[in-house]
């Protein structure tokens, strides 16, 4: 054993080479060694501030801390295999170099209380991440469908040819899942952005601290409330979890999407050469692998978020080693969707649409097949029977090789004395779309509202992110004076 372990006092040995590769930590938890050594200065200016240690040495921990901070930035801060985790090391290094002060840095705290406020951290500023990364994809996509509100293109249910709609309204789908994944984030962050530190190792400390002090000082809006609670929960990360696997789901979906549209069959749009790759063997081929490795990729953050679930279920409170399990996932899932995040919305940017395919495709599929029926409504006939009217015309067409809006009128005559030239007039694609100007439906004046109150949304988000940022630096500028 080369390097003591902080709770060596109560063991004759140190613990095997075996357990203490087993138990490490520190492959994953160096990425929080910003946040520790950040939570460390403010623990030890309120020790100081509370005369729980004295002035000189509170200063002395915080001046040594502050060059590990330097030291972490330039990558020189020295991390040690012999040692468990970033905790141990940011305490073992403080007291290298500033000897028998360090020693006091521990005090009124447990690396329980420690690792969740640091992991706390972390997830604030990746949600902070995540939140502008989703802007910039709604703001790329709004852009797209505020140029395309009159291109019409087949709507699909059970993907068979169902109404038109346009492209515009179709993008705009894709933009408000993405809203509530902005909105499930943001929310998220009001419940995680509560501050550990002073809970101690499951039952509060003795020592006189002020928990109200450190978490303004790691910006967080207030102490959590039970100590014991907050040592053995990781609903806040759980939380976040699931956000990245929801919206994984949603860029998962628009990955399919954009396989199909660009397929030979669709021929919907086209994949810029920046975003598809080709193959080993088949020279011609160009293939939308991006697409593909978002959609296979959201099997990761589901997969994480189940892993994340099954690891808290049935944990006896309080803290117990299983939690220790819970930010390689919850990383990967966060670096998983930021770089989906990063390559779609260029993605998205330089994709050409082909909309004179899309509006070819129209033809197919009797997608006016709607609105011949409710146009038999009009004419007071009951929609069930209307229905049913259609139904034989379409089969009538299907017979024939015809499209509805080709019958003539003696034709239609065939299925109901109630049509006439105005019904061939009701169905015309153009006006099937236009019509549709229902809230939320895909006339274009209604899809210009959607826009209009997507654009609203997002630049709220924008607003709200960009506060809560340059917020944060201010605590951190505070924390380094
Ligand atoms: N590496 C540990 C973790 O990630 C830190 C907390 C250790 N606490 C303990 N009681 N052993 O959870």
């Amino acid at each position: 054993m080369s390097e003591k372990q902080l709770w060596s006092g109560r063991f004759a040995e140190g613990p095997s080479q075996m357990t203490l590769s087993f138990t490490s930590s520190l492959n994953v938890d160096v990425k929080l060694a910003w946040y520790d050594i950040a939570g460390s200065i403010v623990h030890a200016r309120m020790l100081g501030a509370q005369g729980i240690v004295s002035e000189e040495e509170a200063q002395s921990m915080v001046d040594g801390l502050k060059q590990l901070l330097d030291d972490l930035e330039v990558g020189k801060m020295d991390i040690s295999h012999d040692l468990e985790d970033i905790h141990t090391n940011v305490e073992a290094s403080l007291t290298a170099r500033i000897g028998d002060a360090g020693k006091r840095l521990h005090t009124a705290r447990s690396r329980n209380d420690q690792v969740s406020t640091d992991f706390r951290m972390f997830v604030r500023d990746a949600v902070l991440e995540t939140v502008g990364l989703l802007v910039e994809v709604q703001g790329i996509l709004i852009e797209r469908a505020e140029g395309s509100v009159n291109d019409m293109m087949p709507g699909f249910t059970h993907m068979q040819h169902a109404q038109p709609v346009s492209l515009g309204f179709h993008l705009m789908a894709h933009v408000f899942r993405l809203q509530r994944d902005t909105e499930r984030f943001l929310d998220a962050y009001k419940r995680l952005n509560q501050c550990p530190l002073g809970a101690g190792a499951l039952a509060g400390t003795g020592h006189p601290i002020d928990r109200e002090a450190t978490s303004a000082g790691l910006g967080f809006d207030r102490p959590t409330d039970n100590a014991m609670d907050t040592v053995s929960d990781r609903d806040f990360a759980l939380e976040f979890a699931y956000a990245c696997a929801q919206t994984m789901i949603h860029l998962s979906s628009m990955g399919e999407e954009l396989v199909l549209w660009t397929s030979p069959e669709f021929g919907f749009a086209e994949m810029s050469d920046a975003f598809a790759t080709g193959s080993s063997i088949m020279p011609q081929k160009k293939n939308p692998d991006v697409a593909e490795l978002i959609r296979g990729r959201s099997s990761i953050a589901v997969g994480n978020l189940v892993q994340l679930m099954t690891l808290m279920k049935g944990l006896p409170l309080s803290y117990n080693r299983d939690m220790q399990e819970d930010k390689a996932s919850l990383m990967t899932s966060y670096e998983t969707l930021t770089s989906c995040l990063y390559m779609i919305g260029p993605m998205y940017r330089s994709l050409r649409f082909d909309r004179e395919a899309m509006s070819k495709a129209c033809a197919k599929g009797f997608l006016n097949a709607t609105d011949l029926a409710d146009h038999l409504v009009q004419k007071s006939m009951p929609f069930r029977q209307a229905h049913e009217v259609v139904g034989t015309a379409v089969q009538y067409c299907v017979k024939n090789g015809k499209t509805l809006e080709s019958l003539s009128v003696e034709e239609l005559k065939m299925f109901s004395e109630l049509l006439d030239q105005s019904s061939l007039d009701h169905i015309d694609l153009e006006a099937c779309l236009d019509r549709r100007s229902s809230l939320g439906g895909t006339a274009p004046e209604q899809v210009k509202a959607q826009i209009s109150s997507a654009t609203e949304r997002m630049e709220a988000f924008r607003e709200e992110c960009f506060k809560e940022i340059a917020r944060l630096n201010d605590v951190w500028s505070a924390m380094r004076r």
